[in-house]
């Protein structure tokens, strides 16, 4: 099953339209955040680490409790994403060996690189206090979401 359900399929057109025109980085994740936050059920935590130099991941734009601030690529659970360029479905964040708690009451989490022309720029990272919360199609819905980012986003500007 490689679809876009029909709910995430809503949600990128309603992104697309919200970042349309818009290409500052600030901007475009704090809107797909608060998108993401107040629209996907058992949602606790959603937002973005981004690259701020070799192998360091540094706090970005986010919706929810205060987070770590630095995440060296290879820790936890967004610092494996960024090793490894690959998403990640957590069901059970306690069984993840090395998973940095935040919030305490993340049980699970989803992170997807954002990857522009193969260069990782920053992951985005959304978490769930319902154990097994995501699914194959949440992960296809979000990495469809994070390429709308992308598409609008000119991550130049962060530099
Ligand atoms: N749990 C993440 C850290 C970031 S917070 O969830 C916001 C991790 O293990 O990488």
């Amino acid at each position: 099953m490689n679809q876009l359900n029909h709910s995430y399929n809503l949600l990128v057109k309603q992104l697309d339209s919200l970042l349309c025109g818009v290409s500052n980085p600030m901007t475009n994740l704090s809107q797909f955040s608060a998108l993401i936050f107040n629209h996907l059920e058992g949602v606790n935590w959603a937002g973005f680490y981004l690259v701020v130099s070799k192998n360091l991941l540094q706090l970005g734009p986010f919706q929810g409790q205060v987070a770590c601030t630095q995440i060296p690529f290879g820790r936890g659970v967004c610092g494996a994403v960024a090793k490894s360029k690959k998403s990640l479905v957590v069901a059970n964040v306690h069984e993840y060996e090395g998973h940095i708690a935040c919030d305490a009451k993340s049980n699970a989490e989803l992170v997807v690189p954002l990857l522009v022309e193969g260069q990782l720029v920053g992951v985005c990272d959304i978490d769930s206090p319902n154990l097994g919360r995501f699914t194959q199609a949440d992960l296809i819905g979000i990495e469809a979401l994070v390429d709308c980012l992308i598409k609008h986003t000119d991550f130049s500007l962060l530099k």
